[in-house]
């Protein structure tokens, strides 16, 4: 079975202590750590931006994963390079050119990722695939932490995994197929066994006394 990653989302940690958080999960086993950047207009929800991803990565040296719920994205991919993003990944709804902001983040000398909400169908990434490192199903609508996990995206994943297994077998890049929403130690497992390799999860881990069992616990599933 391919190795599954972990990337708490911070959005559920104590906002008054996020360095001190960051530093707890990456020491918890946490592979990467999430960054949910939200501008009160493509999701109904503000979160925090470049300025705060910057101090965060003095406290903590895994890899920062920004996921980018903001419109227009392009004018801001600098920004998040600057302070220390190791992966960018935006919606296609974000802007008109998908093709144009992934380029723009390879230019910057940063991994890629397309994040597809619910209603949004794979084929947007179909031609596309050699500027991804990365594929995103979100199984909730982004804007909050805390929603239910919705199972009608589990298709979407195993169509993923195909396409990528196809992408790769045909000399392709790897592409890593992460899945955001309403993650836990029960819906982790169906996640893992559609094809998702990375997992989100921000009150499944934030949301425990203890993140290193936390992130035991969804990690498991795969070494059953
Ligand atoms: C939602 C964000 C998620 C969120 C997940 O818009 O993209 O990363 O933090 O939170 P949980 O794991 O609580 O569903
Ligand atoms: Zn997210």
């Amino acid at each position: 079975t391919r190795p599954v990653r972990i990337a708490p989302s911070l959005l559920a940690a104590d906002f008054a202590r996020l360095g001190e958080e960051a530093r707890a999960v990456a020491a918890a086993g946490a592979d990467w750590l999430h960054l949910d950047i939200m501008d009160g207009h493509f999701v109904p929800n503000i979160s925090y931006g470049p300025v705060v991803v910057k101090a965060l990565r003095r406290h903590c040296a895994i890899p920062f994963d920004v996921h980018l719920m903001i419109a227009p994205a392009d004018p801001y991919l600098e920004a998040f390079a600057a302070a220390g993003a190791d992966l960018i990944s935006l919606h296609p709804e974000a802007g008109a050119h998908l093709h144009r902001s992934l380029q723009t983040i390879r230019a910057l000398g940063k991994q890629s990722g397309v994040v597809l909400n619910p209603a949004t169908p794979v084929s947007v990434v179909e031609n596309v695939l050699d500027l991804c490192d990365l594929i995103l199903v979100m199984s909730v609508n982004p804007g909050f932490g805390g929603q239910s996990f919705l199972g009608s995206q589990l298709g979407k994943i195993a169509a993923l995994r195909r396409m990528i297994d196809a992408h790769v077998a045909a000399g392709g890049q790897p592409i890593a197929l992460q899945v955001d929403g309403g993650i836990t130690a029960e819906t982790a497992p169906r996640c893992i066994a559609a094809g998702a390799d990375v997992l989100v999860a921000g009150t499944a881990v934030f949301g425990a006394p203890d993140y290193a069992a936390a992130i035991a616990a969804l990690r498991s599933p795969a070494l059953r």
